[in-house]
C-alpha cells in the first residue's frame, strides 16, 4: 500500500522556544513540522519543497513576516500562512491578512485547539486550490463558463474553483466587490450541481428589515405574531434539495446569524411560532461585498458562521484588474442588449473600446453592462462610436491619450496631453503589448507592481 504523504508545515520565528513549542502543537496534530528562524531561512526552504502551510510571527530580524508573505505573494506562491501576533496587534494582523493574502492570524500566546482548527482548514484549502489548479490545466483555457465571460487567468482560476466545488454540497462564500458577478457565480454553482433541477433561491440580507429577515428564511405559523395571518413557507423550505443564495450575508443582524448557524449545523429548521422542527436539505452560497476579516472585526458578522460558510472562498476580480476581459465581454453584453431591445448593433469602434479600456470601472461589469446598454440604445444598429459614449467616460477629451491597438506596436498620444495621462497610458499601452502581465510590465517600466496597480486602478 502507498504510504500516505506526510503534512508538512513549516513553523517560522525567532524565538526557539515559541518555534519548538508551536513545532510540538503540530506535531500533536500529526502534521509534520520543520522550522526556520527568519523570513529569509523560510524562504529558502520554500523554495527547496513544498509545504502545505505555513506558521510565522511577523516581528523578526532579517526578514520578518510581512515581507515574507510580500516575497510569496510576488512569486505567486499560495501555500496560506498562519500569521502569530500579539496582544493589541490586531489590526495590524487584520491588514497582514488581508494585503497580504495571509490565511488567517492568531494571537498569542497560541492554543493548540486553535491553531489545530486553523491548521485543519489552511490545509484543506491548500489542497482544494491545487485540485482546482490542476483541473483547470486539464480543462485547457475556455473564454467562458455558462453566462460568464472571462478569458484572463483571473477568471479563468474562478470557473476552475466553481467547476471544482459545484458538485459537492460545501458552503461557498463568494466575495468580490459591488458588480464583479458575484450572483452569477452562485448560479453557475447551483447550475453546474447536481441540484441543478431543484430551486434557485435567492435572499438579499440587506434589503429586508431586521423584523421580517427570520421569517423570510424560516418561514412563520399563522398568529406566530402580529400581522402573520397565514402560514409562510421561507427560503430554507423553498430550497428543498436546492441551493439558497444569501447576498450580503454581513448585513443580516447577529442574532439572526447565530440562529442561521444552527440551522446550518442541525440540518433543520423551525418556522417561527411553530412546535415542530422541518429536515432541510439546502446547500447554501453567501455572499459579500466586504472584507470578511474586517467584517468580523467590526463585530458585522459572526466568526463561527464565517468559518461555517467558508469552507470553500471564491473572490471574483475587480474589473480594472481584468481588462484584457473587456474586448469579449463588451461582446457579450452587446449581444445580450441587442437581444432585449431588438437593436442591431454589430460592432464597436477600436478607437471607443480603448476608452473603455482606460475606465478604471468602480461599478465592474454592472456598470460595463449599463454603458453598453445605453450605448445600444442609442445606436440601434451599425457600430458603437466615440459619439455614443456617456459623457462619464469623458466623451470627447481633446487631450486623452488613446493608447494604439494592441497590433501597432507604437506609443502615440495627442498634443497636449499632461504627463500624467501619457503615464497612465503608457502603463496601459505596455499591458496590451504584453497580455496584462502586471510582473512583466512593471519590469520593463522600472516600477513596482504595486505603483502599477495604483497607477492603473485609479
Ligand atoms: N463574468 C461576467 N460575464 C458576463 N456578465 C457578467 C459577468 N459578471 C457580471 N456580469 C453581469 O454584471 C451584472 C452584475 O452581476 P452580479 O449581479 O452577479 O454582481 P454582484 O457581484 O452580485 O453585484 P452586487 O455586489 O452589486 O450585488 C449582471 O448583469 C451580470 O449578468
Ligand atoms: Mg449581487
Amino acid at each position: 500500500m502507498a504510504e500516505l504523504e506526510p503534512i508538512r508545515v513549516l513553523v517560522v520565528d525567532d524565538d526557539s522556544e515559541q518555534r519548538d513549542a508551536v513545532s510540538a502543537m503540530v506535531c500533536a496534530k500529526g502534521y509534520l513540522p520543520e522550522q526556520a528562524q527568519n523570513g529569509e531561512e523560510a524562504l529558502e526552504k520554500l523554495g527547496s519543497g513544498s509545504f502545505n502551510a505555513i506558521v510565522t510571527d511577523l516581528f523578526m530580524p532579517v526578514l520578518d513576516g510581512a515581507q515574507l508573505l510580500r516575497t510569496l505573494l510576488e512569486r505567486g506562491d499560495l501555500t496560506p500562512a498562519i500569521v502569530l501576533t500579539g496582544f493589541g496587534d490586531i489590526s495590524h494582523a487584520v491588514s497582514i491578512v488581508h494585503d497580504l493574502r495571509a490565511f488567517w492570524f492568531l494571537e498569542k500566546p497560541v492554543q493548540p485547539m486553535v491553531l489545530h482548527a486553523l491548521l485543519e482548514r489552511a490545509v484543506h484549502h491548500e489542497r482544494l486550490a491545487r485540485e482546482a489548479a490542476m483541473l483547470q490545466r486539464q480543462a485547457g483555457y475556455h473564454g467562458t463558463l455558462l453566462d460568464m465571460v472571462g478569458g484572463s487567468q483571473a477568471m479563468q482560476q474562478v470557473f476552475a474553483l466553481i467547476q471544482r466545488v459545484a458538485p459537492s454540497t460545501a458552503s461557498v462564500l463568494v466575495g468580490g466587490e459591488s458588480g464583479t458577478g458575484k450572483e452569477l457565480a452562485a448560479r453557475a454553482i447551483h447550475k453546474l450541481s447536481p441540484r441543478a433541477s431543484a430551486p434557485f433561491v435567492a435572499i438579499n440580507c440587506a434589503a429586508l428589515p431586521e423584523h421580517l429577515i427570520e421569517s423570510e428564511l424560516f418561514g412563520h405559523e399563522r398568529g406566530a405574531f402580529t400581522g402573520a395571518m397565514a402560514r409562510r413557507i421561507g427560503c430554507f423550505e423553498q430550497a428543498h434539495r436546492g441551493t439558497l443564495f444569501l447576498d450580503e450575508i454581513t448585513e443580516m443582524p447577529v442574532g439572526t446569524q447565530a440562529k442561521l448557524l444552527r440551522v446550518l449545523q442541525d440540518g433543520k429548521i423551525r418556522r417561527l411560532g411553530g412546535t415542530s422542527e422541518t429536515l432541510i436539505d439546502v446547500r447554501v452560497v453567501a455572499a459579500t461585498n466586504r472584507q470578511p476579516e474586517k467584517a468580523i472585526q467590526e463585530k458585522r458578522l459572526r466568526e463561527d458562521l464565517y468559518y461555517r460558510l467558508n469552507v470553500f472562498q471564491i473572490s471574483l476580480p475587480a474589473l480594472r484588474h481584468r481588462k484584457e476581459d473587456l474586448p469579449a465581454l463588451a461582446d457579450a453584453l452587446i449581444c445580450e442588449m441587442n437581444a432585449k431591445h431588438d437593436c442591431k448593433v454589430d460592432a464597436i469602434e477600436s478607437d471607443v473600446l480603448a476608452r473603455l479600456i482606460l475606465h478604471s470601472w468602480p461599478g465592474n461589469v454592472r456598470e460595463l453592462r449599463n454603458v453598453l446598454e445605453r450605448m445600444v440604445i442609442g445606436a440601434r444598429e451599425g457600430t458603437l462610436q466615440l459619439s455614443h459614449l456617456p459623457p462619464t467616460l469623458g466623451v470627447p477629451q481633446m487631450n486623452l491619450p488613446v493608447p494604439e491597438p494592441q497590433s501597432s506596436g507604437e506609443f502615440r498620444f495627442r498634443e497636449g496631453a499632461t504627463l500624467d495621462e501619457v503615464e497612465r497610458a503608457y502603463i496601459q499601452f505596455t499591458l496590451s503589448q504584453i497580455g496584462n502581465n502586471k510582473r512583466r510590465a512593471a519590469k520593463i517600466l522600472g516600477i513596482g507592481e504595486r505603483t502599477l496597480h495604483s497607477r492603473v486602478a485609479d
